[in-house]
């Protein structure tokens, strides 16, 4: 795995952009399954993309982006998966449905920005100050593998517990 695997921003970029296609796929779609398919799959996408950098690629930051940015983004996971666990839960004729996802995509756009951002961003400051992005694209990758794995035997509702409990509200 370590041989192949992409740099660390390379990887959560490409995260970002296969949920930003996810997300068109759900605008464009018709009917409620065809819907809540993509829902579940941006849903599953999420829950991995957040755990790994909640798990490892923020703690690598630290002390070397600006520790507000660093918290901002820990909030805005925090509440993003609060929609998310909202998404899986809801039931088959939740009129809020399709207004749940639409929030958490303007949710996740934003906070995106705050993580590509050139130069001032999450990923540009970690590079600035030399977090090792080889070393932790390895880590990343052998993460997402096994929390993909978890979720294609279980489903993302695994999750659901963890999603309810902010991190920051239990750090
Ligand atoms: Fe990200
Ligand atoms: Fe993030």
């Amino acid at each position: 795995m370590a041989d192949t695997a992409p740099d660390a921003i390379t990887l959560l970029k490409n995260d970002h952009r296969e949920v930003e296609s996810l997300f068109k796929q759900f605008e464009e779609a018709s009917g409620t399954a065809a819907k809540r398919k993509i829902a579940e799959k941006i849903s599953a996408e999420l829950i991995i993309h957040t755990r790994i950098e909640n798990e490892h690629f923020y703690p690598a930051c630290e002390g070397k982006v600006d520790e507000a940015d660093l918290k901002e983004a820990y909030v805005e996971h925090d509440a993003a998966n609060l929609l998310i666990a909202e998404i899986l839960e809801a039931g088959k004729d939740d009129d809020f449905y399709e207004a749940k996802v639409k929030v958490l995509k303007e949710e996740i756009e934003h906070h995106v920005k705050e993580e590509e951002r050139w130069l001032t961003g999450i990923f540009s400051q970690a590079k600035r100050h030399g977090v090792d992005m080889d070393a932790l694209g390895a880590t990343l990758a052998d993460a997402k593998a096994r929390i993909e794995q978890e979720i294609a035997k279980d489903g993302p509702e695994v999750h659901l517990a963890a999603l309810k409990k902010t991190k920051v509200a239990t750090a």
